[in-house]
């Protein structure tokens, strides 16, 4: 174990990102769109770091600041810029510079290829420095091999990989493929893609072509055939986005199940990579779990279901199409249906928020119960509160939201208004249809409406 640590230590992995991905159609970068709820390149880069490399190096170009910004500043994360695009070879080369003095591994990767699992690049990594391997390339064997570098092999060893466009018919029959991933000892490796040329159909320094200048240099270049070959897939279309996305959902889902989550109907269960789902909790068609969310254990998320960023505990109800996000929904609490839960909301063990409720930055204490058509908005509300149909809030004065605080057992009678800043005292009582604009003590009955008149015999006089 510890040997292979070493090794880790002294992995360098880059990461190629810089061209124009045109068959996308789109004014964001590729890499940048999102499957299984992750930026392509971030699949890429999460799955290098099981790696532990001392260096990822992004190699970018074409929108270059997009990419930059979306990953950030991580430990360990370089960028090298490659401007213009001359192809995979001119690319690498592009890292040199922040891997001068260095010494180990390079593992090369593709910001587009997002399926690759961790312990593939474990495997290509110990193949590679086991065996004492200049370069390393990760194959596979397709059905389709159309559009892909071919291996080409002498006496069963590697000899050559050939573009598809520069292939003759007969190489093109074979279905050994370059996966475009690769391990290469670092000494070597800067100096001969130099001698790289582009005397080639697409007038490109073809990385691929490394493999030839090695082995007429002596040089032990070594593969690793890749079970799985849809591992390997790379994005360069809609279509194919969308491939990917229902294959990272699978794996996803397999995982969730395996874990003891029920999904009624894995193939519209998204649920993101870094969410967690406790047991027993039983998923239903259409739910979108997002971001850093948690859910406990024997929950019930409904159909139509998006939850962003939120911490729900054990045993919650969430009704069908509910919206939660950036809140905290407590156990044995109901909600919905219909109903929207907004960032800094804290809701309750055993509170009910129902249909056509909102919630924005509002607490609702334990038991307390919002069970029809309201607006509860910078609100702090105690334990076994009452708020009847229609209440609202209204906590904006147009230019400050103001606060209300309504304490344990008060009651709020329905289509009330609470004008902020405002606050009802304990167990006190607000008539319904009242307009509250001043603080009701606690224990009092706050009315704040027009008084009902009733004039006897006003139908009869009015036909007369
Ligand atoms: C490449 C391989 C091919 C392999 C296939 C696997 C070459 C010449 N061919 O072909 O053998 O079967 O991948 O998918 O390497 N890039 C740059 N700068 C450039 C050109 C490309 O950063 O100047 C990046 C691209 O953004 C992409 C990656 O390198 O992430 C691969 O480039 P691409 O043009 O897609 O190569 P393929 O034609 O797919
Ligand atoms: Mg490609």
């Amino acid at each position: 174990m510890q040997a292979t640590r070493d090794h880790m230590s002294h992995t360098h992995v880059v990461i190629l990102a810089a061209g124009k991905g045109t068959r996308m159609r789109s004014a964001d970068p590729k890499v940048l769109h999102r499957a299984g709820g992750l930026a392509l390149i971030e699949h890429v880069v999460r799955a290098a770091g099981a790696l532990e490399p001392s260096t990822t190096i992004v190699v970018v170009g074409h929108m270059a600041d997009r990419i930059q910004g979306a990953l950030g500043k991580r430990p360990g994360l370089r960028f090298a810029l490659q401007e213009p695009q001359l192809g995979t070879g001119h690319a690498l080369l592009q890292a040199e510079s922040h891997l001068a003095g260095h010494s180990g591994t390079v593992v090369l990767l593709s910001g587009d290829v997002p399926l690759l699992r961790p312990s593939t690049l474990r495997t290509l990594v110990e193949a590679h420095t086991s065996r004492g391997a200049a370069a390393t390339v990760l194959t596979a064997r397709v059905d389709c091999p159309q559009g892909y570098g071919r291996i080409v092999r002498q006496e069963g060893r590697i000899a050559a990989i050939v573009e598809h466009k520069d292939a003759t018919p007969a190489e093109r029959e074979i279905d050994e493929i370059n996966s475009g991933i690769y391990a290469f000892a670092l000494e070597p490796l800067f100096t001969a893609l130099r001698s790289i040329g582009a005397a080639n159909a697409q007038g490109e320094y073809y990385l691929p072509d490394l493999v030839k200048i090695y082995r007429e240099r002596g040089l032990v270049v070594e593969t690793v055939s890749v079970a799985d070959s849809r591992e390997i897939l790379g994005v360069n279309s809609r279509k194919e986005l969308a491939d990917v996305t229902a294959i990272l959902n699978t794996r996803r889902n397999d995982e969730l199940m395996a874990s003891g989550v029920t999904l009624v109907d894995p193939a519209s269960a998204w649920i993101g990579p870094d969410v967690v789902v406790g047991p027993d909790t039983v998923i239903h068609p259409n739910v979108y779990l997002e971001g850093r969310t948690h859910i406990g254990s024997n929950c019930e998320i409904n159909a139509g279901v998006r939850i962003i960023d939120s911490t729900i505990d054990n045993g919650v109800i969430v009704n069908n199409f509910c919206v939660i996000s950036g809140s905290h929904v407590r156990s044995g609490a109901r909600i919905g249906p219909f109903a929207h839960i907004r960032p800094l909301s804290d809701v309750g063990e055993d509170a009910h928020v129902g249909n056509f409720t909102e919630l924005k930055k509002t607490t609702l204490g334990k038991g307390s119960k919002a069970n029809h058509l309201s607006y509860l908005g910078d609100a702090t509300i105690g334990d076994k509160v009452n708020i009847g149909a229609g209440t609202i809030t209204c906590n904006y004065d147009g230019v400050h939201k103001h606060p209300t605080v309504i304490e344990d057992g008060a009651f709020i009678g329905s289509d009330s208004q609470l004008v902020a800043p405002v606050r009802v005292g304990k167990g006190a009582y607000v008539a319904a249809g009242s307009s509250i604009v001043e603080d009701v003590p606690a224990g009092a009955l706050g009315i704040a409406r027009g008084k009902q008149v009733n004039k006897d015999g006003w139908v009869e006089k009015k036909k007369k």
